[in-house]
């Protein structure tokens, strides 16, 4: 069974009285520890996929199921819930909170979780020393590189060892070679730690890095099945999804 199923998702904005339709009958299988890139022109679609992947937002019909739980119909409490231990989202801006320090950034999810404070300190310094800013925990996001606070974001995103990392456009804001230093970390988290990514990117040179491209057009998926994937095989439109998914084990820690 594929770690994500999107089944014939509709999405539909509705602005005063006009419907603008985003989405029209998408489907998707992520298998488990895929990285995946998702492409398209501006306005197509991309980030409502992933917020609707994130259970940030909720289709207009269809089905989305993550690791067989159906969030598209999850009342917004137990979806909140569900967010705080399944997702870790990267933003393009970062989004930090700039009063808190690196450390206090990536000890925030874990606020929402039973760990105690000692607990949630080991597990930050952890997902820090992962992203390789042991060294700079006690700066604030001012005292950072953009490429550096971008690793804290990431630490941030990995820290609660999620099931799925959604990256929209992790490497939009970042100069060349602070960009190649996110897609090689992304390439780290999903090769060493079997973590599952959704990467949406304007890139080509960064979808490369990921073992499947997919591009958004007129409210579909259109594929690119000529690389090979990660690990495990993945299908769009239900073009069968092969079983295998192989997957790492699964913890950032
Ligand atoms: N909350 C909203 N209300 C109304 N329309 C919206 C809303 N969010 C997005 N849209 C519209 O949906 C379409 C898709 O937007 P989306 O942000 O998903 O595109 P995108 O592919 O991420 O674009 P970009 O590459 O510029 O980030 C756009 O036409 C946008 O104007
Ligand atoms: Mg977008």
């Amino acid at each position: 069974m594929p770690l994500v199923e999107v089944r014939d998702v509709r999405k539909v904005y509705r602005r005063d009285t006009v419907e603008v339709p985003v989405l029209d009958g998408l489907n998707l299988d992520i298998e488990q520890g895929e990285f995946l890139a998702l492409m398209g022109p501006s306005g197509s679609g991309k980030s409502t996929l992933l917020n609707l992947l994130a259970g940030l937002d909720s289709p207009t019909s269809g089905s989305i199921r993550v690791g067989g739980e159906e969030i598209s119909s999850m009342k917004p409490k137990r979806l909140a819930a569900w967010r705080a231990r399944h997702v870790g989202f990267v933003f393009q801006m970062y989004n930090l909170i700039p009063v808190l320090t690196a450390l206090q950034n990536v000890e925030l999810p874990l606020l929402l979780t039973p760990l105690n404070k000692k607990q949630r300190r080991e597990h930050a310094e952890t997902a820090l020393r992962i992203v390789g800013l042991e060294e700079r925990m006690h700066h604030f996001p001012r005292q950072l590189s953009g490429g550096q606070e971008q690793r804290v974001a990431i630490a941030r995103a990995i820290v609660t060892d999620p099931t799925l990392i959604l990256a929209d456009e992790p490497t939009g804001d970042l100069d060349a070679k602070s960009a190649e230093e996110i897609l090689d970390l992304l390439g780290r988290l999903n090769a060493e730690y079997g973590k599952t990514i959704v990467m949406v990117t304007h890139d080509p040179h960064a979808a490369e890095r990921a073992g499947r491209t997919l591009h958004l057009e007129k409210g579909v998926l259109v594929g690119d099945g000529a690389r090979p994937v990660a690990a495990g095989a993945g299908a769009v439109s239900g073009a069968g999804a092969g079983a295998g998914a192989a997957g790492g084990e699964e913890g950032a820690r």
